[in-house]
């Protein structure tokens, strides 16, 4: 079989060169291997260690088959890191386990059981929005963080972290602006004051004991039916309930992963719509006289969802590792082997979604797509399981938002990416809350890396992407 094709090694630094490249800007590196050597391609030319496969073919072949293909997270660690977490969640686990941890958390994300949320996202929606006073500008990322962590907390923990969202907050940042496996920390693991790996264990233990606390209070009292109340009630065959560290393991993964992604959804879809003056105006129309919680039925919000995750979808790459031989498009895959698929190249297929790099809510009156040609929520054994709640959560939360006020980037403001263990828009985004009678007639351009990812303004410059 021939060797896969890709870029040369770095002129000095070989092929650390191109690791280091990719990790520093994940979505740059991968959009080039597309477009200069197809459907596969390794991290460089003939790489048996690091190969990206693009296409709904191959999103199928290496989502699915969680036999031969493992999340990576749990190999990615060094195991130093391993041995400071208290536990691991459900993107770490792989086979029987994760399927046994997978059948006590489902329940829980029933659409049956999101009705019950809607009320708390309506009145923590509303909690924030009053804090915004209309002409001044706010950071539009920092509140949605601290939106999504306080919903998130109390609709699966059953506690209000109000008091503590921001520093719950931050600690959640750190931890997916580190990295486990960034460079900084897996070449130079020194425990040693101001080192990236001394601030990464310091965040862990933190946020290991924040959540550990949370799992004290709930042991010793109060009896919510939550997403805690049904790990805390699960047990094994034998009679046994999970562990204080198994817990804090699940609690952990379900924070990371249900705020952040919908925090970032919902800044993108503001952003987005402040750029686009006609889908803004459709979304207000069909929104007025609905509460927030009518909201959720909204077919124009829901469009605006699917075209802001299909454009930007919040874990723009998903990486398995082969723990079995395999061939993909023709190319051995070794064991060992840790393969990309990339969302944000498959969203942008020309002929599935004709002009590719524009926000057309409209288009999803008719695209109908297949689960591999769009998946901002994954596919196969770790597909979301907050895909029902995220749902419901941003449409409400667009909903108290859009029904006050309509929000406005501080012109000359610089919108870019910050791509972690997932893309966000890079803090802060000032952003200044209008009432829809005085929103000002001129839409001023944003600038920053938005511009490279999706063209706000049909002009003709490069992009990445088609
Ligand atoms: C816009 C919102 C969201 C997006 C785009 C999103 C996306 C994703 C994706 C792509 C995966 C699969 C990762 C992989 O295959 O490695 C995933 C898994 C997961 N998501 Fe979400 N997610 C969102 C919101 C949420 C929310 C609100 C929760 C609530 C707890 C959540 C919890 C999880 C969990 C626990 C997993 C791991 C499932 C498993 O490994 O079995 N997500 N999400």
């Amino acid at each position: 079989m021939s060797p896969v094709p890709g870029p040369a090694p770095h002129r000095w630094t070989g092929r650390r060169g191109n690791a280091h490249a990719y990790a520093a800007d994940p979505v740059a590196y991968t959009a080039r291997l597309h477009h200069e050597f197809g459907p596969v391609s390794g991290l460089v030319h003939g790489d048996q260690r690091q190969v990206f496969v693009f296409g709904a073919e191959h999103n199928r072949a290496v989502l699915t088959d969680g036999d031969v293909f493992h999340t990576v997270l749990e190999y990615a660690i060094p195991a130093r890191i391993r041995r400071v977490r208290r536990g691991i969640g459900l993107l770490n686990m792989n086979g029987p386990d994760h399927r046994a941890a997978r059948h006590t958390v489902t329940p829980s994300f029933r659409p049956q059981a999101m009705g019950r949320h809607a009320e708390v996202i309506a009145r923590l929606a509303a909690d924030e929005v009053d804090s915004w006073i209309p002409g001044q500008a706010f950071d539009l990322t920092a509140s949605m963080r601290r939106l999504t962590l306080r919903i998130a907390c109390q609709c699966f923990f059953g506690v209000d972290i109000a008091r503590d969202a921001d520093s719950v907050g931050r600690m959640v940042q750190q931890m997916l602006a580190l990295r486990y496996f960034a460079s900084s920390i897996r070449y130079f693991p020194v425990d040693l004051p101001g080192t990236p790996y001394r601030r990464l264990l310091t965040v862990i233990r933190q946020l290991d004991d924040a959540l550990a606390s949370i799992v004290d209070a709930r042991r010793t009292g109060g009896d919510a039916p939550d997403l805690l109340q049904s790990l805390l009630a699960d047990r094994d065959e034998q009679g046994r309930g999970l562990s204080d560290d198994q817990l804090v393991g699940q609690l952990t993964t379900l924070l990371v992963a249900g705020h952040e992604t919908s925090s970032s959804t919902l800044s993108w879809a503001l952003i987005l719509l402040s750029q686009h003056r006609g889908d803004l105006a459709e979304v207000l129309d069909d929104i007025a006289g609905r509460t927030p919680e009518e909201c959720a039925g909204s077919t124009v919000l829901d469009r605006v969802l699917k075209e802001t995750l299909r454009l930007l979808p919040p874990g723009p790459n998903t990486s398995r590792i082969a723990v079995a031989p395999s061939v993909l498009g023709g190319h051995e895959i070794p064991a060992g082997c840790q393969v990309v698929t990339s969302k944000y190249a498959t969203h942008r297929n020309p002929a599935l979604f004709p002009e590719p790099l524009r926000f057309r809510p409209e288009r999803w009156a008719t695209a109908t797509p297949t689960r591999y040609e769009y998946l901002p929520y994954g596919a196969g054994p770790h597909v979301c399981i907050g895909a029902a709640f995220a749902d419901l959560e941003m449409k409400i939360v667009l909903g108290a938002i859009l029904s006050r006020h309509v929000l406005v980037p501080v012109p000359g403001t610089p919108v870019s990416r910050e791509v972690g263990l997932l893309m966000s828009p890079k803090g802060p985004v000032p952003v200044v809350p209008y009432p829809r009678s005085a929103l000002p007639s001129r839409v001023d351009p944003v600038g920053g890396d938005l511009n490279e990812m999706v063209d706000l303004y049909g002009d003709e410059r490069w992009r990445l992407g088609w």
